[in-house]
Order: structure tokens, then C-alpha cells, then sequence
């Protein structure tokens, strides 16, 4: 992530006699403790994505090729990392790539999809053509989305009653007739988060905010929820995009309004936490 720079602390650690951790082991729980996360070990890993050539629309789906072979690339991504028994953290970038996180997440249900918009839209129903806004339905069983370049590779794997929204507030005409909210919560949880589900100030430098969100004092509230549950599995953080900042403070609360709630999502407690390996 942009931004927030790693400060290590200086303060000295008031310590009684005789309590806490042994001589020399101030350093290093300052250290910890002045890390965003301390208690995640954390691996991070960055992808490329190629540019592909003429990638003329299909129907209303612009960009077809280009986004289907950078979702291919994530999904193996996100099912290496799965593999590997972690929890999947993607930086985006814009909410198309939940294709890629979702499939590599793969069988995994529910989906929280958080969000001002349903992104429900299929090639035939999209009115901007933008990808961003189609990304359900291309994960969905039942709107049967096929044929589209640079998808060939791609099963949907989500049915309507694995998908639960939070945030909704402009939802197109054709999608309205597309959805359905139920929720099982017994199984790894997949929390696709767009930033513009939360109220605009908050996360000002995004692509299409809507008044009228999600305070941060919910936002958080759903975050920690749902580490609570202990099932949350695989985290999308989306349309985050600094270019769009209009200031230097408006991509600096949106970087760090993002991050707030990824801390969250991880087990950062408001009231405190004690959860260190040391
Ligand atoms: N419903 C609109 C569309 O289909 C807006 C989608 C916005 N989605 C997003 N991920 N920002 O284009
Ligand atoms: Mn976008
Ligand atoms: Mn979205
Ligand atoms: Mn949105």
C-alpha cells in the first residue's frame, strides 16, 4: 500500500522490575508494536499484467481480453496463496478483478460483496460497458455469461444465494431483476470490499462515489465481525485509486481509511488486542 509509512518508535518502554519481557527484548516488541500489523506475517507479492492489443468490446464488456487474462493471472495467484493455508489479501485496482480472487478462491461461499453498486451487469446489460460493473455475473451459475474473450478459462462458480451485499445504493434497472441475498455462514468467507461502499468523504479518491455510504464506525464494525467468525478467508480491497485523489488529503484518507479496515478484517480490536506470538 501507498502511503503510511513504517515508523519505528522511539518511546521508551515503562517496564516494573521484575514484569515483562526480558533485558534486550524492549527493541524488538517496540519494533512489533510500531508495524501496522505486527502479529501478521505477512507475504506480499506483486503481478503484472499485459496490455493486450485490439481488444476490441464484446457487446457492452470493454477491455475483454486485457481483464480476462490479468483475472486468469490472479486466480492462480489467490489459489497459490490458499494453498499455501494463508489468508489472501488483493490490492486493487478496480472490482473486476474479484473474476480472478473469486474463482482462485474457488468454491468458497458466502461472498460479501460491499459496495454502493451490485456490479450485477452482464456484456448484454451494462450501460457504461465497463468491467468493473459486471463482475457478479460473470461469477454467477445462473446468468450463464459465456463466449466472452480472454474468459475461455473461467467456471462460474458462485450461485445467487451465496452472495450477500452490503452498501447497496445504485443499482441499475437490469440488475435490480438480477438479485437475490441470502446468506450460510458455515464456510470460508470471501469479503469483496469496494471502498465506495463507504460514504464518499471517507474514501474520496475512488471511480464512482455515491453519497449516502457507510459510516467508518460500520465499516470497521463489519470488519471485525467478520474476523470474528474466524472464517473470513480471502479479502478484495477495490477501486482505491490515488490518481483520482483531488488533494494530497483525499488519497491519503482514502489509503488510509482502506487500510483501517483491512486491519480490521485481520484482527486489529478497537478496544485493543493482545494477540502477538511473543
Ligand atoms: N452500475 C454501473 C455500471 O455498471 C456502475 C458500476 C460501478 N462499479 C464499481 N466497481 N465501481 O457501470
Ligand atoms: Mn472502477
Ligand atoms: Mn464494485
Ligand atoms: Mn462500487
Amino acid at each position: 500500500l501507498a502511503g503510511a509509512p513504517l515508523q519505528r518508535s522511539t518511546l521508551p518502554l515503562p517496564v516494573p522490575p521484575g514484569v515483562g519481557p526480558a533485558p534486550g527484548e524492549h527493541e524488538r516488541l517496540l519494533f512489533r508494536h510500531s508495524m501496522p500489523a505486527p502479529w501478521c506475517d505477512v507475504k506480499d507479492r506483486e503481478l503484472k499484467f499485459d496490455i493486450i492489443p485490439n481488444d476490441h468490446p464484446y457487446h457492452n464488456a470493454k477491455n475483454p481480453r486485457t481483464v480476462g487474462r490479468a483475472n486468469e493471472k490472479l486466480a492462480s495467484a489467490v489459489e497459490e496463496v490458499k494453498k499455501d493455508g494463508r489468508t489472501c489479501l488483493v490490492v486493487g485496482g478496480d472490482h473486476s478483478l474479484a473474476i480472478g480472487s473469486i474463482s482462485g478462491h474457488a468454491k468458497t461461499e458466502p461472498v460479501i460483496w460491499f459496495d454502493a453498486h451490485a456490479d450485477i451487469n452482464t456484456p448484454l446489460t451494462s450501460l457504461s460497458g465497463n468491467m468493473h460493473g459486471q463482475p457478479v455475473a460473470f461469477l454467477l451459475k445462473e446468468l450463464k455469461v459465456s463466449g466472452v474473450p480472454g474468459f475461455e478459462w473461467l467456471k462460474p462458480c458462485l450461485s445467487a444465494e451465496d452472495i450477500v451485499y452490503i452498501g447497496l445504493r445504485d443499482v441499475d434497472d437490469a440488475e435490480h431483476s438480477l438479485m437475490e441475498d441470502t446468506f450460510k455462514a458455515s464456510k470460508p468467507i470471501h469479503l469483496s470490499f469496494d471502498v465506495d461502499g463507504l460514504d464518499p468523504p471517507l474514501t474520496p479518491a475512488t471511480g464512482t462515489p455515491v453519497p449516502g455510504g457507510v459510516t467508518l464506525r460500520e465499516g470497521i464494525y463489519v470488519a471485525e465481525q467478520l474476523y470474528k467468525t474466524g472464517l473470513l478467508s480471502a479479502v478484495d480491497t477495490v477501486e482505491i485509486n490515488p490518481r483520482l485523489g483531488k488533494t494530497q488529503e483525499e488519497v491519503d484518507s482514502t489509503v488510509n481509511t482502506a487500510v483501517s479496515i483491512i486491519l480490521s478484517g485481520f484482527g486489529k480490536a478497537r478496544e485493543g488486542s493482545h494477540s502477538c506470538s511473543y
